[in-house]
């Protein structure tokens, strides 16, 4: 008689798996299901099975009992269905959840490794746990075949974009705009509209579903990322600051000339706060030992030294003070000078700055005109938008 098959389940105790052990005991298997040492003995659902199944104490936080398990045990087939099954008990314990349902998996599947067990693996614990996931088309892949950006100052074309983060949801419908090469375009809309998914269909982080996103005439799928993305100057709502030296975290650890770097501080309107720091650009900044607006002028900073011809600004929408307020905006005025601007603009200093303004609403740009009429036309969207306080 053949041997039998072997089937190895976490979170046997649970109402899945002691289902899923009814079912193996009646093909045959013999069946091992994994339950933690508790002080009360949890094993209601498997009561009726106590006799035909063998459970063995195991903890998917422990991997050294995963590895023995797999050693002793050699199964054919795993069940991975130990994991927080309580959504909302894994808002009490986020981390414990996080811990069991991701790296409890790893420690399963290395410890099957380890020990060299041919055996075919089902997980179930972390779709349970965080539903279907459908990937969004995200695009970080490196394609050096393709053409180069040779414009400097590009234009921008989005015809009739449509993109979801995930295939149930639209976020944008049907987007088509132009900025010709040097032009400032503002876009403008309430939280959530979709604003800065227009800046991360640019900078590719993701690519629409259909129409097409040109950048210089090219579609930005047919350039290479990095022709792109180091010819576009992008500055997001939340700047980043590392752990690091004030001369990295601008040039993003590349080398660089530290008297072009001070120049440019001194700029931006950081000259003075430079001069405060003890020894020149050596000193470690962190992002809790800058302030809102020093973040924003180092992020200006980062674009001055990259100096690219396309720059994509989402402005962030928290207060600063007025004095720090009017550093920014005269920083950002040198900062717009002689390059193709998309300006996701919070503040009304900003959007004078720019030729023309669209009002998105929804995924969708429902008002579009020059700066100069639309702020002036008191029966336009915009000034409806800013009189119910929608716009953020
Ligand atoms: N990474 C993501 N995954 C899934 N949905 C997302 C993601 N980023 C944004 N969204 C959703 O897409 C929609 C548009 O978001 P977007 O960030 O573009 O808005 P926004 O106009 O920039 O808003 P705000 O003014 O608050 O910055 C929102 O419903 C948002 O919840
Ligand atoms: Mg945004």
């Amino acid at each position: 008689m053949a041997a039998k098959r072997k089937a190895f389940i976490t979170g046997i105790t649970g109402q899945d798996g002691s289902y899923l052990a009814e079912i193996l005991l009646e093909q045959g298997y013999e069946v091992y299901g994994m339950v933690r040492r508790s002080s009360s003995f949890n094993t209601a659902r498997v009561d009726h099975i106590f006799g035909e199944i063998e459970l063995v104490f195991g903890d998917l936080a422990d991997g050294s009992v995963m590895n023995q398990l797999m050693r002793t045990i050699r199964p054919d087939e795993v069940y991975n269905l130990g994991a927080q099954s309580h959504v909302r008990v894994s808002f009490d314990i986020p981390e414990y959840t996080a811990d069991i349902a991701g790296l409890g998996t790893l420690r399963l599947l290395d410890a099957i490794r380890e020990e060299g067990v041919r055996c075919r693996f089902y997980e179930a614990g972390s779709s349970e746990m965080f539903g279907q996931v459908r990937e969004p088309p995200q695009t970080e892949a490196i394609d050096d075949d393709k053409p180069a950006l040779r414009i400097r100052t590009p234009r921008i074309e989005f015809s009739d974009v449509h993109f979801s983060y995930r295939t149930d949801e639209a976020v944008l419908h049907g987007m088509s705009f132009v900025a010709e090469p040097g032009k400032r375009v503002a876009l403008i809309g309430g939280t959530g509209s979709g604003k800065s998914t227009i800046a991360s269909l640019l900078f590719r982080h993701n690519d629409p579903q259909s129409g097409q996103v040109r950048v210089g005439g090219h579609d930005v799928r047919n350039l290479t990322l990095r022709a792109l993305r180091q010819r576009i100057g992008l500055v997001t709502q939340q700047v980043h600051i590392f752990d690091a030296s004030v001369r990295d975290n601008l040039t993003f650890f590349e080398p660089a000339d530290d008297g072009t770097l001070a120049e440019i501080l001194s700029s931006v309107g950081l000259g003075e706060w430079l001069g405060r720091l003890p020894a020149g650009l050596d000193p470690k900044i962190s992002a809790n030992s800058v302030s809102a607006g020093e973040a924003q002028l180092l992020a200006f900073a980062r674009v001055f030294l990259k100096d690219p011809g396309l720059v994509i600004l989402d402005e962030p929408s928290s207060r600063l003070d007025p004095a720090t307020e009017a550093q920014v905006q005269r920083a950002l005025g040198a900062l717009l000078v002689d390059r193709t601007v998309i300006l996701i603009a919070h503040r009304l200093d900003a959007l004078r700055r720019t030729n023309e303004i669209l009002v998105i609403d929804n995924g969708a740009i429902v008002e579009r005109g020059p700066t100069a009429s639309l702020l002036d036309d008191p029966d336009s969207v915009y000034a409806a938008l800013l009189r119910t306080g929608a716009l953020t």
